[in-house]
């Protein structure tokens, strides 16, 4: 499991399907941009710049996302992206990690490259890549996953994910995309248990993939283990700024609104595409993503990609194939392109 070209593809990310000038389906982040009230915060914390994140100013961004999640600031460990949380795992010296998939490669690549063992607990499609707790290996005293899991669009159920908790085993929930899901109805960003960790991302919500903002959430020793070998002044001002601004009510407001919207433009989404005879829809879907099959997948996306449409590959995803594609849910006039792009390329148009 650690070849060369095995590593290349679990580094690939839907970015690199989005060429410039292509209508993007293939990343999945929610805005072209921050909106004008973040970047107009962000813009008088420039000034900021000038002298050293204190600790005052770290504790006031953990205070504001534990206040968010209801919990102590002492319970969150602020991070350059929920990446920097997975680069962050090896630091909590796993014997053997066991990763769900199909998922997010990002933590496996991470385990792997600081030497980690790691055994992939591959989800069956037939069941709908339902999340099975006794799938997991009992020896595993690490467990990551994510809710609602990349590429797939499921959203594990809470209950599910807490069967995976042991004495002596650390359970990671990537929720980098848990605040599209409307009322976080499965989130265990809340819940204090001594093995659990969940972390959190500014990045798909709120259109900041260029700033490296997010938060991972858990008990007080498990943070301090895993940020032991960081930097001095690991997270900038601007992240800072971005986190209490990002945890305000009016922002949580807007979040929430959006998350509710994603979920009318999904089902839209959905409903045309299935229509489509030889496409097949994974659901049920509750991310702001959708995963395909099609046959001919790869020629598919080539001809999308003719078409000015990307879509994300799905081979790269442990335990998917050339015939599986991702695709960003957006607005109902884009997701039409998309719809009238697949017609035409499958020959229904
Ligand atoms: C499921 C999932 N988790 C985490 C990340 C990384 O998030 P961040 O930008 O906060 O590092 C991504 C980015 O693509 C993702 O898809």
């Amino acid at each position: 499991m650690s070849s060369g070209h095995d590593r290349d593809l679990l580094r690939h990310h839907g970015d690199v399907d989005a060429e410039h000038g292509l209508l993007d389906f293939a990343v999945n982040v929610r805005l072209d941009r921050p909106p004008a009230w973040l970047r107009q915060r962000l813009a008088a914390a420039l000034d900021g710049l000038g002298r050293y994140p204190s600790a005052a100013d770290d504790l006031a961004a953990r205070a504001a996302a534990a206040a968010r999640h209801g919990r102590d600031a002492d319970e969150v460990l602020l991070l350059a992206g929920a990446a920097e949380g997975f680069a962050l795992l090896p630091s909590l010296r796993p014997r053997l990690a066991a990763l769900v998939h199909p998922s997010f490669t990002e933590p496996e690549l991470a385990l792997r490259t600081a030497g980690v063992e790691v055994t992939r607990v591959q989800l069956d499609p037939a069941d709908g890549y339902r999340l099975d707790a006794d799938a997991v290996p009992e020896q595993a005293d690490m467990v990551v996953l994510g809710n609602p899991t990349n590429p797939t669009s499921v959203l594990h159920p809470a209950a599910e994910i807490r069967r995976l908790l042991r004495p002596g085993r650390i359970v990671v929930v990537d929720e980098a995309f848990t605040d599209t899901t409307p009322g976080e109805p499965e989130s265990l960003a809340g819940c204090r248990e001594p093995g659990l960790l969940v972390l959190r991302s500014l990045t798909k919500m709120w259109g900041l993939p260029g700033l490296r903002a997010g938060y991972a959430l858990g008990a007080p020793e498990l943070l301090a283990e895993l940020g032991r070998t960081r930097p001095h002044w690991p997270i900038n001002s601007l992240v800072l700024e971005a986190v209490i601004a990002c945890c305000e009510p009016s922002a949580l407001a807007e979040s929430e609104r959006a998350a509710a919207e994603f979920e009318e433009h999904r089902a839209g989404l959905v409903a045309e595409l299935a229509a489509i005879p030889g496409l097949q829809v994974a659901e049920p879907a509750r991310a702001p993503f959708l995963l395909l099959r099609v046959d001919d997948g790869e020629q598919v996306r080539e001809e999308l990609r003719a078409r000015g449409v990307a879509v994300r590959r799905g081979d790269t995803f442990p335990g998917l194939t050339a015939d599986h594609l991702r695709v960003a849910v957006r607005d109902p006039e884009q997701n039409a392109l998309l719809v009238k792009a697949f017609r035409d390329v499958l020959g229904w148009g």
